[in-house]
């Protein structure tokens, strides 16, 4: 009992070892994104349609607390920041929100339900969001900041030089919100060159701004995830790759959205020859885990959220985690699926050391 408050005493207050603090290459991280990657800007918002995210089970794992991260504990960019011995990144509104905040080792701009091209495209289409605060509202968050953080151009580049920059993962909320009203692959597909296009004005602004190191995540396997299963079901067996359960159609288009994206990255990479832009493959990360879970300390078989409201997938749009009629899996840790869309802390591990040392980005974060 006292060894194990002693355990909890050390996983909560002491800053975490750097477990590759000879690679500390970086001083700081920025971040910018969805749900995937927000560290609790979305409850900072006025927008009320994810409260669920406000309580446990969310954060039940490591924070034991919830966050405002869309999942049991810590995410993909929290992993980088322990990998380079740096603080977890504190959410912009909270800093916004308070001069308490320490905002020097780097500051997280994403926000759950957050889309690449402007929200106002998707409103016009009455398409209805979950948040207003595109990738273009965050960069604006981004600009507002750096006089507190810089202020010659001098200090501000070498500043940056020494700093990475997360762009997203960004944009599945640009296909998925269409993709659940209803507009088909083919619809979807029009929209990449506006999505993509988002993404990398994004990342030529930071590059203006004095950013040179930057990461880009592509799309993940989002035809695996519990709510596309559910809600796209097909009684035709066709439709599933037999290896791994998940849709075959939807994840041929996140790879469609991947390809285009990696060609106007290495276009951006001649426009800027100094900048070192990097494209996280977190696609090919999690396929790899798909293939084969138990490897992973996974549950095999069909994919299924840890939390939810029961069906064949543990989702239900009715009982979704954190609602009444939902209830949360004794061990998420052997699950990949944390709530149908979002991934476990343990899932979020593994594609994190793909990031770090697994060779899923290139070029690679370490060299
Ligand atoms: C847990 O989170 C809630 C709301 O986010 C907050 O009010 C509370 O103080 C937190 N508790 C602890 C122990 O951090
Ligand atoms: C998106 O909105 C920003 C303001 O937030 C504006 O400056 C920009 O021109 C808009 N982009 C497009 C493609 O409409
Ligand atoms: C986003 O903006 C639109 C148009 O101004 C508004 O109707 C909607 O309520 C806003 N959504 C959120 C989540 O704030
Ligand atoms: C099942 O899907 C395949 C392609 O995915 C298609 O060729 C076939 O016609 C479909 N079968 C039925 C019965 O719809
Ligand atoms: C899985 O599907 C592929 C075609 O997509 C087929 O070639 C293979 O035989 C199938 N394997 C099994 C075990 O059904
Ligand atoms: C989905 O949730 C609703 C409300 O809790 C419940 O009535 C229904 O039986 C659930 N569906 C499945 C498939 O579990």
């Amino acid at each position: 009992m006292k060894a194990m408050k002693i355990l909890v005493f050390f996983l909560c207050c002491l800053p975490l070892k750097p477990a590759l603090s000879r690679h500390s290459r970086y001083h700081a991280i920025f971040s910018l994104g969805d749900s995937h990657s927000d560290t609790g800007n979305y409850p900072r918002t006025e927008a009320v349609a994810f409260q669920v995210i406000k309580s446990l089970p969310y954060g039940e794992t490591f924070f034991r607390n919830a966050t405002g991260r869309c999942s049991d504990g810590r995410l993909i960019v929290d992993f980088i920041a322990e990998a380079f011995g740096l603080p977890y990144l504190p959410p912009y509104l909270a800093v916004a929100k308070g001069p308490h905040v320490r905002i020097r080792k780097g500051v997280n701009f994403a926000v759950a339900g957050a889309s690449a091209i402007n929200s106002s495209f998707f409103s016009a289409q009455k398409i209805a969001l979950w948040t207003n605060d595109s990738l273009s509202v965050q960069l604006g968050w981004f600009k507002n900041l750096k006089s507190s953080l810089c202020t010659t151009e001098q200090e501000c580049d070498e500043y940056f030089k020494k700093s990475l920059f997360l762009v997203g993962e960004i944009g599945e909320n640009d296909y998925n919100f269409p993709a659940l009203s209803g507009q088909s692959i083919k619809q979807l597909r029009a929209l990449v060159p506006l999505v993509v296009g988002a993404i990398t004005r994004a990342v030529s602004m930071l590059i203006e701004e004095g950013a040179v190191d930057l990461m880009v995540p592509g799309q993940l396997p989002v035809g695996c995830t519990s709510m596309f299963l559910t809600v796209f079901q097909s009684a035709n067996e066709s439709a599933y790759d037999n290896r791994t359960g998940c849709l075959k159609a939807y994840d041929a288009f996140f790879k469609y959205h991947n390809n285009y994206l990696k060609q106007e990255l290495q276009n951006l990479r001649e426009q800027y020859p100094h900048a070192r832009i990097m494209y996280a493959d977190y696609y090919g990360a999690a396929m790899t885990i798909y293939r084969s879970p138990k490897h992973y300390g996974f549950y095999g078989g069909t994919p299924r959220a840890c939390c939810g409201g029961g069906g064949p997938h543990n989702f239900n749009t009715t009982a979704v985690c954190g609602q009444t009629g939902a209830t949360a899996c004794k061990d998420p840790s052997a699950f990949m699926d944390w709530d149908g869309i979002h991934f476990t802390e343990s899932a979020y591990h593994h594609i994190a050391k793909g990031m770090i040392n697994g060779g899923f980005t290139s070029p690679p974060l370490l060299s």
